[in-house]
């Protein structure tokens, strides 16, 4: 994912035709995080290899400290991706088989994952058609006798509106577990994603905002029975070597993982406010785009921009223009989960959630990460620009 950015050419004709460039422009490019971090990294790796204390070491107590308190919960436990954390979560909060867990159609798979693997049904809800969150209206018509859980998903670098599901969820006992995988740092009505709900399920996959150098995730809670229980799972079912309490999972935080984070956690808040600053410069620069959708925030939410995406018509013939340019614009995600082929067999035909199923037609994700350049920007816009031409050109 990472790339060096070849010397961007500088094009100071405002609204002037695409530039040709030599460089390609990633969706998401680590090259400029990494560097940032390189020296402390190196260092911190370096005691963890004298040490040889690769699992368990130090720097993993100490990253969950230091996260637990950027968002504000008293547990942070660190696991080894975010898929794990998912399922740790709802397992810790009661989740078993033949419980249903009610959740956005429009998400990463690993959310459904999650609930399928502990033997739990997935109840997919449509979600709102602004910011493509789930809508709690629909929650409060899913609710059945076996809602266990309520899974909000922070999509895109937003917050879901958990508080309009606190209701719904303590009139039938389920548990508000949050999905927070693309949401580090964000913030809605004055709390952190992450610490919103009974408990909070993390990524830090390398392209998140928060990311590892490989795969990590963790939980975070203020209920220390729930933080005890993940940890447990976590680790073969043991608190004391040898004693093993339940069946358990192997997922822990790697060590090296945790040097990596806490180097980078450091820098999380500037390299969230870059991003915002990237977002606006799109705002800026696309508005007045005939047929182009731009992605807002819901009020009460400082949003983190993990993915910036917006609407295009003729959303796949544009996709291709941008490659072609060399734009690494993406789509999150192309279907919703109830029509992939992993769900099929849950019988949900198309026509069942129309706002998450329109989306997945429409959107597209436009190039954005901390250190994105103005130019970058530029060039993506104006090729976005002509893309949306030849298509009116040609429709
Ligand atoms: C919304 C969402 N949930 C869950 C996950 C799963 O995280 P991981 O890839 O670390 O298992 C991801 C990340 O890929 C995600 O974006």
């Amino acid at each position: 994912m990472s790339r060096v950015v070849e010397s961007p050419q500088t094009d100071d004709r405002p609204g002037g035709p695409p530039q040709a460039r030599s460089g390609k422009i990633p969706l998401v490019d680590l090259g400029a995080q990494q560097a940032e971090v390189d020296e402390e990294v190196r260092s911190g790796l370096n005691q963890v290899f004298a040490t040889t204390a690769f699992i368990g070491g130090p720097q993993v107590a100490e990253f969950e400290r230091a996260y637990a308190t950027e968002i504000g919960v008293a547990h942070c436990v660190g696991v080894a991706n975010g898929t794990d954390a998912l399922e740790l979560a709802l397992r810790a909060v009661g989740v078993t088989h033949g419980d249903e867990v009610i959740l956005p159609a429009n998400t990463f798979i690993a959310t459904a994952e999650a609930v399928s693997r502990i033997g739990a049904a997935p109840v997919f809800v449509d979600v709102d058609p602004t910011y493509l969150l789930i809508d709690p209206v629909e929650v409060a018509a899913s609710v059945t006798e076996r809602t266990r859980a309520i899974v909000p998903v922070h999509l895109f670098g937003q917050v879901a509106p958990v508080e309009q599901l606190v209701s719904t969820a303590r009139s039938c006992g389920a548990a508000l577990v949050e999905d927070a995988a693309q949401s580090q740092g964000a913030r809605r009505l004055g709390s952190a994603a992450g610490g919103l709900g009974v408990v909070a399920a993390t990524s830090f996959y390398p392209g998140k905002n928060l990311g590892a150098a490989g795969d990590a995730g963790a939980v975070t809670t203020d209920d220390p029975e729930i933080a005890r229980l993940v940890r447990l799972l976590g680790a073969h079912g043991s608190e004391k070597k040898y004693r093993h309490e339940i069946v358990g999972f192997n997922s822990r935080l790697d060590t090296v993982q945790a040097v990596v984070l806490l180097a980078k956690l450091q820098r999380l808040s500037r390299w969230n406010e870059m991003r915002r600053l990237a977002a606006i410069r799109y705002h800026q620069l696309l508005s007045g785009i005939d047929g182009v959708g731009l992605p807002q925030s819901m009020p009460g939410n400082v949003d983190v921009w993990h993915l910036y995406v917006i609407r295009v018509p003729e959303r796949d013939r544009v996709l291709s223009d941008l490659q072609r340019a060399g734009i690494g614009a993406g789509i999150h995600y192309p279907e919703p989960v109830h029509l992939t082929e992993a769900f099929a067999s849950l019988g949900i035909g198309r026509g069942r959630f129309p706002v998450a199923e329109q989306a997945a037609g429409e959107i597209l994700s436009l190039p954005l990460y901390p250190h994105i350049g103005f130019d970058d920007q530029r060039f993506v816009v104006d090729q976005l620009r002509a893309a949306l031409t030849s298509s009116s050109r040609t429709g």
